[in-house]
């Protein structure tokens, strides 16, 4: 399959030894688990799920060696010698001085947020996330996107989309002065813009700018080690140097980082946070044990500490990045190849399907986004996530939607879980969807939590469903692209 896209094929650097059964209950089964749900892929039960890509966090695959891992945890409550691994691990792939383990990325949101924001400061972005936003804001900081314009256009081929737009940056510290600017929240790759990566000369002019106004950069590494491997493609200089020598490099232009090791770390639970400043480490290290554990634990077992020591070092490797976002990129062009409109170009760690595009007779407050996913799952099967006005939720201020300019709905692919065939299976069934898109309706949101809406958020269909939406993965049309 792969030389019908003009390149050779790559092979996943690993091969099974272990499987879990899997199956597609029948259209009707899904249709009340759905509704059961409320129209949220969140509230399924993962039982009722053929494909599971609703994300990438700590769905992942570990190695055999990190398996043996587990067995030689030590669960000292303090001084634990897998935190030594750990630290070391961070400290030689990402180049921090001082690192902590917490329980997963947004434990250690909340402790830099604490730390690094006063009340009332300016917390500059290249997009929000989520659980980033929301620490941010609950620590009485203002969320401002600086990202570059080209990441709210899902057709532009730009290569890093994921850039600060350094104009829209420095018209914010000239505006509110440099004292009024918590640090800069730099993302790589950029979850909410598809996946989409940074370049190493944005980093470094963003280090500059910085330092001219004495702003610190903290980093959101979740997935940085998929943004080293888009340098490594394509920023003119780094062909030749190895993934792991291009992240250092990155994270050298920063001030510290904080990660969700679910996603590239290859962990099923676990974090941690790094920083360089002395000072702000104690604070860190303090105020850690109110929250997540001792700092030699931070909420995290002994085993999974050195599962996340060994996960680090094969994260980095070039084989398992190349295949990882090779698969992803699989996916997008058989989409591609059928006109179904994606974020393009295809980025590191899922597909997201252009909802507006799918569904241009539905406005944005009637959940097109969410509707895609609701459908994906009535057609397959497949649960993917909604990345769009439920997503965003609401201004903290006015308590108005926030209506972002990407309407996406997520294809996260798991790490070194799914086939080639799993993914040709997928691509049929949004092929299915798309082709019947015109008689498809929105939702109604009937309850909405107060943080995170789309965690746990219910919804109705607004009209009865146009008939023929459910077929049968068996009648969807057969994968030939045109
Ligand atoms: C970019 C990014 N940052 C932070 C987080 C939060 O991490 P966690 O889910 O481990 O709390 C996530 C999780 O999806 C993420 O994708």
């Amino acid at each position: 399959m792969g030389q019908q896209f003009g390149r050779r094929s790559w092979a996943e650097p690993w091969k099974i030894k272990m499987v879990e059964p899997i199956r597609q209950i029948p259209p009707e089964d899904r249709r009340r688990a759905l509704q059961e749900a409320g129209y949220n892929t969140f509230l399924l039960r993962s039982d009722d799920v053929y494909l599971d890509l609703l994300t990438d966090s700590g769905t992942g695959a570990m190695s055999d060696r990190q398996w043996a891992g587990l067995l030689l945890g030590d669960e000292a409550y303090a001084g634990s010698r897998n935190f030594f691994r750990l630290e070391a691990a961070v400290r030689r792939a990402y180049g921090y001085a001082e690192v902590l383990p917490v329980h997963q990325g947004r434990g250690a949101e909340h402790l830099l947020s604490r730390c690094a924001i006063r009340a009332g400061q300016h917390v500059p972005g290249n997009m929000y996330f989520t659980t980033t936003r929301l620490h941010q804001e609950l620590a009485g900081g203002i969320f401002h996107d600086v990202i570059v314009d080209a990441a709210h256009d899902t057709a532009s081929r730009e290569p890093f989309k994921g850039n600060v737009d350094l104009d829209k940056l420095d018209a914010l510290i000239r505006r509110v002065g440099a004292a009024q600017i918590a640090y800069l929240s730099l993302a790589g790759t950029v979850n909410m813009a598809g996946g989409q990566p940074v370049a190493m000369a944005n980093v470094k002019a963003l280090r500059a700018l910085c330092d001219t106004h004495g702003i610190r950069i903290f980093l959101d590494a979740t997935r940085m080690v998929e943004n080293a491997f888009f340098i490594q493609e394509r920023e003119p200089g780094y062909a030749k140097q190895s993934v792991a020598e291009i992240l250092r490099e990155f994270c050298s232009y920063t001030d510290g980082a904080w990660m969700s090791a679910k996603k590239d770390n290859l962990v099923n639970i676990g974090g941690w946070l790094a920083v360089n400043d002395r000072q702000l480490y104690e604070e860190l290290r303090n105020l850690i044990v109110v929250y997540e554990g001792l700092h030699t634990y931070g909420g995290m077992a002994g085993r999974d500490m050195e599962a996340l020591a060994i996960g680090i070092e094969e994260s980095v490797q070039d084989e398992h990045i190349r295949s990882r976002v090779g698969q992803v990129r699989y996916l997008g062009e058989l989409l591609t190849d059928w006109d179904i409109p994606i974020v393009q170009p295809v980025g590191g760690h899922a597909i997201f399907l252009d909802a507006r595009a799918f569904y241009p007779h539905i406005p944005q407050q009637e959940f097109p986004a969410q509707t895609l996913a609701a459908e994906l799952y009535l057609d397959s099967g497949i649960r993917a996530m909604e990345r769009g006005i439920a997503s965003a939720g609401r201004d903290p201020v006015s308590g108005e939607h926030h209506f972002p300019r990407l309407e996406l709905t997520r294809l996260t692919i798991p790490r070194r879980v799914y086939t080639q065939a799993h993914m040709d299976v997928v691509a049929e069934s949004v092929k299915s969807v798309w082709d019947q898109r015109m008689t498809t309706q929105g939702l109604r949101m009937v309850y909405e939590p107060k943080y995170l809406r789309f965690f746990q958020a219910r919804f109705e269909r607004l009209r009865p469903a146009a008939l023929g939406c459910e077929r049968p993965l068996a009648q969807a049309r057969p994968l030939t692209p045109t």
